[in-house]
Order: C-alpha cells, then structure tokens, then sequence
C-alpha cells in the first residue's frame, strides 16, 4: 500500500542578489513551529541544484549546511509535518523530479497522486519517496518534456501539471533550466509573495519573511506567480488577469523574537494585556456604553434581524466559541450554537434562515474551519470571521470580521489569541446586548470593566512565581481533572487542553457538578482537581464539589477571586484572582491555567514550544 505523506508545514522562498541559504535556514527557523518533522533546502549554484534534507529539528539541517559551501541566489525551503507515514529523509523536502530538472516544496495533498504515479511510471519516470509531492516534480518535468520551447516553457509545464491533479497545494518550485525564475502556486494552502528591493520571497507565513519586507500580496486559491529577482506576474491557473492587492503586515520583526524569554509560549502569556488592549483598541463608541467593529458590514438593522448565531473553529478556538456562547446568551440574549468545524462540514445541521455563522481562528488558515466556513456560504449564510492573521484565507472569504491584532503567535499551544478571542467575544455580547435589552448603565459599566482588563491581567501574571511553586508540587502527576461551572467550564476545558498538550499529562475538563457523574471514578490520591471557582453566587456550589472530592483524596488547587479567602480551608493550594465583572472572569481565570500548564511542562522537562506531534497550524483534514 502507499501512503500519501501530506503535508501542512512551512515554505519558504527566496530569489534576488543575496545568497540564499542563510535567508532560507533563518527562514525555515522561523516556521519551524509550523512543523518539525524534518527540514530541507535546494538552490541552484552554477546552474545546479543543491538540495539538502535533514530529517528532525532544523538545527540539524543549519549544523549539515555549515559543513558545506552551498551558493546560489535562488532557493527554496521547507519544514515538515507528517500526517502519513515515517518521517525520513526520504520524504523530506524539497522534491526532486527523476532527471533532476525541477525541484519542489509543497504543502497539502494530491488526491490523485496513486493513478497519477501509475501513469508516470508507465513513462519511465522512477521515484525515490512515496510521496504525493514527488509525483507532482514528475508531473511537471513530463509536461516540461513536452511543451515547445518558449520563454514561458517552465510556467506553462507547472500549470499543465496543476491541471492534471486534485486535491491542495501550496507550492513552490525551481527549474535548473531557469535559474532566475521561480513559480508559485495556491489551492487551499497559503502562500504569500514578499516584494523586496532586487530580491523576492516566497512564504507560507508571513513570520518567516518580515525581517527582509513588510509589502506582502497574498494569492488566491487558483493563481499562480512568476517571480524573479526583480518581479513578480500572477494569473489564474488559466492565464486570467488578476488584480494584484498589495499588503503591509501590521507587526513587526520584533514581535515574532522570544526577547529574552526561554519560550515563545511564556513570552505570549506575558503579551496577554497588550494583546487585549490591541483586541479593544478604537472599539468603544464615543459614549463609551458599547462597542463597535468596523468589518462587520452588516447595519444595526440587519444584527436585529439576526435569530440566532452559529459559531464554528477548532481546538482552543472552538473553546473560545463556547465562552462566547455562554457571554452572549446571557447579555445578548441570542440563542447561540457551537459547532466543531470539523463536525459542522459533514453534519448538514438544520439552520434557522436569520442565523449568523461567525468561525473563528487565530491562523485564519485551518482547514476544517475553512471548510465549514465555505459549507455556511454555500448554504447562503452570511459569514463573519475573528482571525488574528491579517489576510489569511479565512479572513478573505468571510464576509466581513474583526481582527484579533494580537500579533504573531508563535508557541504553537495558543494562549494570547485565546483570551484575545473571548474578549472580542464579550465585546460582541455587549454590542449585541446594546441593541437589545442592556442599558446604557450597563453598558458603561461593561466598557469600563473592559477598559480596566489589561491592568488586572498584569496583576495576576505577577503571582507567576506562586503559581511556579504550586505547579512543581503536582508536576509528576499522571491525571489531573479541570472543573468549572458555567463560563468557567470552557477554561476548565482550556485548562485541561494545554496541559495536556504541553506536558503531555493527561487531565480532562469537566463541568464541576457533572464530575459525580462519571469522572469521579478516576478520583484518588494520585489524581488533583483543579477548579475554576471565581464566581461568587455559586460559590458555595463549588465548595460542596471540592469537598466531595477532597473526601476521595484528591489534592485541590482553586482559583477564587478576592474576597473568597474562605476556599482556602478546603483546598491544598489557592490562586486568588481580582473579582472582575462576570463577563471578563473567564479570561482572569485563563492566565492562571496557562501559567500552570507551562510550569508543569518546563518541570517535565518537555519541548514546551514544539510539543510532540502537534503543529502550529492545522491545513489538513
Ligand atoms: C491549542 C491550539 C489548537 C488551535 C486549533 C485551531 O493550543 O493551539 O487547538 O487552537 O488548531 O487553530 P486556529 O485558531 O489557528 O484555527
């Protein structure tokens, strides 16, 4: 049997007049949070490539290329996440086709590449992977084999070859036979063009290029680009013009540095006021009792209209949904509905016709929730989208949104989009609410607790080294049970969801009282609870579940807000938090679980920015 070795992992590209193998390696570092798997580079020196594939972290691939004098001023790079099969050297990229004309990195997969490889082979073509990506540098050499020779030979063999397949592809490939050219190609994987001065880049995030430019154009599914030291054309895969929108990031190359903290994860935690001054930033009205978003497009009169609200992502995205749930249900009095993407895309759930379908994703590239988001306009739905990546797929195809202006995230377990997502979340809620049954003193109470949020995040992130104490007396635990009632419930879910992706313990999350139905049975000496307990009317609700566990033996750590000393005579460690308005407790309680989570891993000694087999950025099924 083959396997299809996809790929949803990070591209980079580079032609111009520097030499290409630092830009590619400092690249490739950059992305390596996309996935860390193996990395590789081709450049074509002297009219030949070079091509170098190292199988793990890319320090290896950095350690192999300084033992060796690779030149050229044109070059591609990739680093790799299986989703199929070993990871080898074999399977790393770049690709090569069998006489070794072309070379290729690409993300995604060829759905076709078993028949399209039988065809191939019935030509003599040979391969040395079994990956679909080496099928697609044969194609392309075939059709090179047979297309009349023209200035645009190389361009014209890729996308006859592009013709050929299905499936998805973010691409980038190289001809030794024109050696100041590269071609590039999108369908459902990213893909962006950096312009530079004399010199072009190729990415499959920004991340990776915002040190040499800041211009970026993004391609649309479809398109294709030529790009040499000096320009850039693209059409459509059928020649069509295409108007060329050009882009400048808005964050800089030193927001994506660690600045002198050991992981990005911590770093990203520590953002967390920034980001949600950022999130909060110019969306209050003048007479500052609600919010507003410029990138909804929709009237207040259309929100009216509005029966009902679906909310699809994935992961801690997904998470953030049901805050966001619980926020607008109470102050918008909406009816809201969340969706696994994943879920939502196959199920064909009945909508009500006044339903708005918001998705929301940090990378604005993940595949499910693209996918969900197409099924929505599909079936007519009108569509908005909270994304932190300005431009990305999902923002483009979304019919309006708001932007997280969170900056890059770059630890790949999320934590400053998260809290920056339910605080848009609350700011809807409020918006929502606004137009409906909320008054202006509520309002203005709401904003004003918005406005003091940032502060009172400062405030908890200073217990950091409490919170490292307590978290070293359970890191050697094997189980750990979150347990939250109502808002808190989903944090208790975030809770769980980063520490086991981080420090591989496993712990689930549970609503408090749900926990006797079920989950009390893993309860014992060796199993802590940790719960979510900030708000004050159901306090006492919350002490008789700590207590019935405790009667079990579990260890208990709690956060409560001040004022609830109390707890502190049921539980073994306590984290008090300031008591904030009901609407901006779950992301008080979040930082808390995050800082938790992190200390855990470093005490375990894991790899806390690249957890095993996760990646940053999820562009597959
Ligand atoms: C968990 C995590 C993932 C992502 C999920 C969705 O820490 O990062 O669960 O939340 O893969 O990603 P986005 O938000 O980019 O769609």
């Amino acid at each position: 049997m083959l396997f299809i070795y996809a790929s949803m992992c990070g591209i980079i590209g580079y032609v111009g007049n520097k030499s290409a193998v630092q830009i590619l390696l400092d690249g490739l570092t950059r992305l390596e949070y996309r996935g860390y798997d193996s990395a590789g580079i081709a450049t074509i020196d002297n009219g030949q490539f070079r091509v170098l594939r190292k199988v793990g972290r890319v320090e290896n691939l950095i350690n192999a290329a300084n033992q060796r004098n690779i030149g050229g001023y044109i070059g591609i790079g990739h680093t790799r996440w299986a989703t199929h099969g070993v990871v080898s050297e074999k399977n790393a990229h770049p690709h090569c086709s069998v006489h070794g004309l072309f070379s290729i990195v690409h993300n995604g997969v060829i759905e076709n590449y078993e028949s399209t490889k039988e065809f191939l082979l019935s030509r003599g073509f040979t391969f040395e992977s079994e990956t679909d990506s080496e099928v697609l540098a044969n194609l392309i050499e075939y059709h090179f084999n047979k297309e009349q020779d023209s200035e645009n030979k190389f361009l014209k063999s890729v996308q006859k070859a592009l013709f050929h397949v299905r499936g998805t592809y973010g691409l980038a490939v190289l001809c030794e036979d024109y050696p100041g050219e590269m071609i590039v190609a999108r369908k459902s994987s990213p893909i962006l063009l950096g312009i530079g001065s004399g010199e072009m880049f190729v990415a499959s995030d920004a991340s990776a290029i915002v040190q040499h430019t800041r211009d970026i154009v993004y391609l649309n599914d479809r398109e294709i680009a030529r790009l040499t030291p000096l320009d850039f054309s693209i059409t459509t895969l059928h020649n069509e013009n295409v108007d060329v929108v050009k882009c400048e990031l808005d964050w800089h190359v030193e927001d994506a540095n660690r600045e002198g903290y050991e992981h990005y994860m911590l770093k990203e935690i520590f953002e967390q006021p920034r980001a949600l001054e950022n999130a909060m930033r110019g969306r209050f009205s003048d007479d500052l009792s609600t919010a507003k978003f410029g990138g909804l497009r929709m009237t207040t009169r259309e929100l009216r209209q509005v029966d009902r609200l679906l909310f699809c992502a994935c992961g801690t995205a997904w998470i953030a949904c049901l805050v966001a749930e619980y926020l607008i249900e109470k102050y918008a009095r909406i009816p809201v509905e969340v969706e696994y993407a994943s879920e939502f895309r196959y199920r064909n759930s009945p909508l009500d016709k006044n339903t708005l379908v918001f998705v929301i994703s940090q990378s604005g590239e993940t595949l499910d929730t693209m996918a969900a988001l197409q099924e929505a306009k599909r079936k007519g739905f009108r569509t908005l989208a909270i994304t932190n990546v300005v431009g990305s797929t999902i923002a483009r195809e979304s019919d309006g949104g708001i932007y997280q202006h969170s900056g890059p995230e770059i630890g790949v377990a999320s934590t400053k989009a998260f809290t920056a997502q339910i605080c848009i979340a609350a700011m809807l809620a409020l918006y929502l609410g606004r137009m409906r049954d909320m008054s202006f003193e509520e309002g203005i109470l709401f904003v004003k607790a918005l406005d003091d949020l940032p502060g009172i995040i400062e405030r908890v992130l200073a217990q950091s080294e409490k919170i490292e104490k307590i978290a070293e007396k359970y890191a050697q635990c094997d189980d750990m049970l979150f347990l939250g009632r109502q808002a808190m419930f989903p944090i208790a879910l975030e809770g769980a969801l980063k520490l086991k992706e981080i420090s591989y313990m496993h712990s689930e999350g549970y609503p408090a009282a749900e926990m006797k139905h079920g989950p009390i049975a893993l309860i014992s000496e060796k199993c802590p609870c940790f719960f979510l307990a900030t708000q004050g009317h159901i306090l006492a609700k919350n002490i008789a579940n700590i207590q019935e566990v405790r009667s079990r033996h579990a260890r208990v750590i709690a956060v409560a807000a001040e004022g609830s000393e109390l707890v502190d005579k049921f539980v073994d460690d306590l984290i008090l938090v300031p008591d904030v308005h009901p609407a901006l407790q779950p992301i008080v309680a979040t930082i808390p679980v995050q800082l938790f989570a992190y200390y855990i891993a470093k005490f375990r000694g894991c790899d806390i920015d690249k957890p095993r087999n996760l990646a940053k950025s999820v562009t597959v099924e």
